[in-house]
C-alpha cells in the first residue's frame, strides 16, 4: 500500500480555521475520536485575518427591530438569486447559539459602555448586527479562543500533515486519508469519517486577502473522492485591500468594511465619490456590487487605467482609528499612510469562494462518510456573492451540525468500514509548474469582469504551465489543487452566459433568469473536469 505508518480515529478533520476547530470541539463533545490535521501550524489559515466580525442577531443582547428574518432577507439579496433559501433560513436562524457556544470556548467581543456588544454594519446589511473584537481583530480572537480551547480539550492535532487523498472502501464509503507527515512519510489515518474544513482558494489570485495556504486543497480533495461542487464561478472580490504598489503578490492587508460602517467613503484619484448613484446604499452597497463599480472607475480613470481608489476615513481622529481599528491602522503605518489625515490607497483582491463542494445544512456531501465546513463549503448560504461576516457565522453554525451529523451518521450504521480502505500509491496528477504566471492570467481575465476570450486564454495559460508530477510533498499537492480547482473555476465561468452576483461577464453584461441555477458537476470517469 502507499502508506508507511498507521492512526484511526472516528473522525478526521482536515484544517484548523473555525470550521474544523468548532467541529472537532463538538465532536469531542459527542464522544467521538478526533483527529486534526493541517498542513501547517495551527491557527495559520484564513479565520485569524478575518476583521469585521461575526453577523448574528442577538435579541437577547439587543432589543430594536432587527430580527433573523430581516438578516435572511439581507443574505438573499446579496446572494443575487443563488441562494437556497431554506439553507439561509435555517443556518441564520442557529447564529444565536452558535455565537454562544463559541463564547462558551473562551472567545470575546467588544462591548459599549452600556455593557451591551457593539455592533457595526458592513456592504449589505440593513442593521447593525456584525458583532466583532479586539476592534478589527475579530478572527484573531476566534482563532485564539478555539485553539486554546482545543489544547483544554486535548485534542489531536496533527502540525505540518498534509492531506493528499480521501480513502475509501471498494463501494466508495470513506475509510480514511492518506497524509505525508512532516518527514514527507505517506501514513494512512484510518476513519469512517473525513471533514474537510480547508478554506478557499485565493491563492489562485496575484493578489488575495488569503494567506498561502489557501490553495484550494479541499475542493481538489472532494473532487478526486467523486464528490459534487457547485458554484465556483462566484469568487468574490473584496472592495478595499490596501494598495501598497503595482508588484505587489500574495496576501495583502484587508482595510475591513467596517471602516465604511463607521462613515468612510470610497474616492478615486480626482477625488470623485465612487458609489454616487450606483446603488441605494451607496458605499454600503453589497460587495459584488462595490467592486464591480471600482473595477469601472479605475477603466475610466483620466489619463488611462488606473490600479487603486481611495478610501476616505480623514472624518475619523487618529486617535479613535486606531482604537476601532488596530489591525488596519497598524497596516497602513507599515505602509507608510496615516489615515486619519490621507485618504488610504485600496483595490480588490480575490477574498473568498462563495461556491465549493456540495453540502447540505448539516455538512453532509454526497460520498459517505465525506462532510464539508466553512468556505470550501457550498451550502447555499451565499449564493452568487456572500453577505459580509457570514461566513464565521456559517463556520460556527455548519462546524457543530457536522459534527453532529458524524455523530448520527455513525450510531446508525451509515459509514463505511475503515479497515477496507484501498490504499494506492501516491496520487500522479496535473500539477501547476508556474504558480505566479497563474495567478497573473486568473487575476486579468478570471477576476471580477470577465469574457470568454479572457477565459480561454487563461485556460491557455493553465495548459502551458501544468504537468504531471507525483503528489509527494505540500508544494506538489498545493500546486495539484490549484491545477484542479483552476480548471474547475474556469468551466463553470465560461458555462455561466449571464452576470450575477461576483461574476460579471462583458459579453453578458445583465443578469438572465434562465440562468437562476448552480452550475454543478463533478470528475468524468477518466477523472476530467
Ligand atoms: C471585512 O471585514 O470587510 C471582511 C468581512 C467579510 O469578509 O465577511
Amino acid at each position: 500500500s502507499g502508506a508507511a505508518w498507521e492512526a484511526d480515529a472516528d473522525l478526521v478533520v482536515v484544517g484548523t480555521g473555525v470550521a474544523g476547530l468548532t467541529a472537532a470541539l463538538e465532536a469531542i463533545r459527542a464522544g467521538l475520536r478526533v483527529l486534526v490535521v493541517t498542513k501547517a501550524s495551527a491557527g495559520e489559515g484564513s479565520t485569524r485575518w478575518a476583521q469585521g466580525g461575526v453577523a448574528v442577531v442577538l435579541p437577547d443582547e439587543h432589543d430594536d427591530e432587527d430580527s433573523v428574518a430581516r438578516h435572511v432577507d439581507d443574505t438573499l439579496v446579496a446572494g443575487a438569486g443563488l441562494c437556497d433559501p431554506d439553507a439561509v433560513a435555517t443556518i441564520i436562524a442557529d447564529g444565536p447559539a452558535a455565537f454562544a457556544a463559541l463564547r462558551a470556548h473562551g472567545a470575546t467581543f467588544d462591548t459599549g459602555p452600556d455593557g451591551r456588544l457593539s455592533r457595526t454594519r458592513e456592504g449589505g446589511h440593513s442593521a447593525y448586527r456584525v458583532v466583532h473584537a479586539g476592534g478589527d481583530a475579530t478572527g484573531a480572537e476566534v482563532a485564539r479562543a478555539l485553539i486554546a480551547s482545543a489544547d483544554g480539550h486535548g485534542l489531536t492535532l496533527l502540525e505540518h500533515h498534509v492531506a493528499v487523498r480521501i480513502e475509501r472502501t471498494p463501494e466508495g464509503a470513506v475509510a480514511g486519508l492518506l497524509v505525508l507527515g512532516p518527514d514527507g512519510v505517506p501514513g494512512l489515518l484510518r476513519a469512517p469519517a473525513v471533514l474537510l474544513a480547508t478554506g478557499g482558494v485565493g491563492q489562485l489570485y496575484r493578489t488575495t486577502t488569503n494567506p498561502d495556504v489557501a490553495t484550494g486543497d479541499g475542493i481538489a480533495l472532494a473532487l478526486w473522492a467523486g464528490a459534487t461542487v457547485a458554484d465556483l464561478e462566484f469568487v468574490q472580490f473584496h472592495p478595499t485591500v490596501l494598495y501598497t504598489g503595482p508588484g505587489a503578490s500574495g496576501r495583502r492587508p484587508l482595510v475591513t468594511e467596517a471602516v465604511r460602517g463607521e462613515g468612510a467613503v470610497l474616492v478615486d484619484a480626482t477625488g470623485r465619490r465612487v458609489m454616487d448613484g450606483v446603488h441605494p446604499l451607496g458605499d454600503l452597497a453589497p460587495r459584488d456590487v462595490v467592486s464591480a463599480a471600482i473595477s469601472r472607475r479605475l477603466v475610466e480613470a483620466p489619463g488611462g487605467v488606473d490600479d487603486h481608489v481611495f478610501l476616505d476615513a480623514t472624518h475619523l481622529s487618529a486617535a479613535a482609528f486606531r482604537q476601532r481599528f488596530p489591525t488596519v491602522y497598524a497596516a497602513c503605518v507599515e505602509a507608510g499612510i496615516d489615515p486619519a489625515t490621507q485618504p488610504i490607497p485600496v483595490a480588490p483582491a480575490a477574498h473568498f469562494s462563495c461556491g465549493g463542494v456540495v453540502t447540505t445544512v448539516d455538512g453532509r456531501t454526497d460520498v459517505p462518510g465525506l462532510y464539508a465546513a466553512g468556505e470550501v463549503a457550498r451550502t447555499g448560504l451565499h449564493g452568487a456573492n456572500r453577505l459580509a461576516s457570514n461566513s464565521l457565522l456559517e463556520g460556527l453554525v455548519v462546524g457543530i451540525r457536522a459534527a453532529r451529523a458524524v455523530a448520527a451518521d455513525l450510531a446508525r450504521g451509515l459509514l463505511g468500514d475503515p479497515t477496507r480502505a484501498v490504499v494506492e500509491p501516491l496520487p500522479t496528477v496535473p500539477v501547476v509548474t508556474d504558480r505566479a504566471a497563474l495567478q497573473r492570467a486568473m487575476s486579468r481575465y478570471a477576476g471580477i469582469g470577465r469574457d470568454p476570450e479572457g477565459l480561454a486564454a487563461a485556460a491557455e495559460v493553465l495548459d502551458a504551465t501544468s504537468t504531471v508530477a507525483t503528489v509527494d510533498e505540500r508544494l506538489a499537492m498545493e500546486n495539484a489543487a490549484l491545477a484542479l480547482t483552476a480548471q474547475a473555476l474556469l468551466r463553470a465561468a465560461r458555462e455561466r452566459e449571464e452576470t450575477r452576483g461576483c461574476h460579471v461577464r462583458h459579453d453578458y453584461p445583465d443578469r438572465d433568469d434562465r440562468w437562476r441555477h448552480s452550475i454543478v458537476f463533478k470528475l468524468d470517469d477518466d477523472g476530467r473536469v
